[in-house]
């Protein structure tokens, strides 16, 4: 019940949803029937919730970069959550939806699709991978998330105000986002789809590219009044353009094949629609 989940709840309550959430916190958006507790504690009570849903979406964070966060968040907690739900799921009463990333692909270049290789030989990606196959076998769906903006998520804006992102110093790199709204729309569409697939890339319509979103945010920056009118031309703090990274373009045709709409197609309905409701 964090960033994406709390807006998955809202959207779900307002279709005329019930809906459970599990954190270790204490906030839930109002209306959710929410649990207290930690899914990667071997003594993790589950029984408060419901013995059965009709889907279940795991989209807990590991809150840090490192192994062992890693391992109990995405393939710990999992597994327990598969444990008290391994009749429902057996049955196939419940729906597990699982959030992976796009970081799984290591290909650096190119476009890419569900049937591309997801390869990157990193420890997250390893993990991810071993949570996806988790989710494979109880008949689950897969949504590999690329970025994720939105309300109070939305650093760039800040970055380029103070100077510390130019379109003069950007990486001249495809990057891959998508909007907290559409990640909650996806998850929802994909709870009620009768024959979801076991894969999706959860992405917006356009992989842009870093400077190109830069110099368009600093051109509604400076419109508005909220950048001087010289600050995208000259970078402040940054002098050197930054080394050329991963630049792969992920398409998320099938999530769109299979009906879901996007509220935010590009980089461009998303800003804007935040810069509107900064002002
Ligand atoms: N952010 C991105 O750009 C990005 C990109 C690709 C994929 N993803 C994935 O997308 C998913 C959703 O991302 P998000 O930004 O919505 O994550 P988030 O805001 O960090 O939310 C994660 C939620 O998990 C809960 N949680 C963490 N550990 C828990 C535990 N041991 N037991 C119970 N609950 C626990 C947290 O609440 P408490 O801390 O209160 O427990 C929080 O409510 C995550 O799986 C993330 O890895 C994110």
């Amino acid at each position: 019940m964090g960033y994406c989940g709390g807006e998955l709840a809202r959207q779900a309550l307002s279709g005329g949803h019930e809906v459970w959430g599990v954190r270790r916190g204490p906030e839930f958006p109002q209306g959710v029937r929410g649990v207290r507790l930690d899914l990667t504690s071997p003594e993790a009570d589950l029984s408060p919730l419901p013995e059965s849903a009709d889907a279940i979406v795991y989209a807990v964070g590991a809150g840090a970069h490192d192994e062992a966060s890693y391992e109990r968040a995405y393939v710990a907690g999992l597994r327990r959550t598969l444990e008290h739900y391994e009749r429902s799921l057996s049955e196939r009463r419940t729906r597990l939806l699982f959030t992976s990333s796009t970081a799984v692909f290591g290909a650096s270049e190119g476009w890419l699709d569900e049937e591309s290789p997801a390869d990157a030989d990193t420890f997250s990606a390893r993990i991810l991978r071993r949570a996806e196959e988790l989710t494979e076998q109880v008949g689950g769906t897969v949504l590999r998330l690329g970025g994720i903006y939105g309300p109070g998520r939305a650093s760039m804006v800040g970055r380029i105000q103070r100077g510390e992102l130019s379109s003069d110093s950007a990486p001249d790199r495809y990057t891959n986002r998508i909007h907290r709204d559409d990640v909650a729309g996806a998850l929802l569409h994909l709870c009620a789809l009768p024959a979801p697939a076991p894969l999706y890339l959860g992405v917006d319509e356009d992989p842009a590219r870093l400077v190109e979103v830069v110099r368009w945010l600093e051109g509604r920056l400076t419109s508005d009044g909220r950048l001087p009118a010289a600050a995208g031309t000259a970078p402040r703090l940054p002098a050197k353009r930054a080394r050329q990274v991963a630049s792969k373009r992920c398409s998320s045709a099938l999530l769109r094949a299979h009906g879901y709409c996007f509220r935010f197609p590009t980089f461009r309905e998303g800003y804007a629609e935040l810069l509107r409701a900064s002002v």
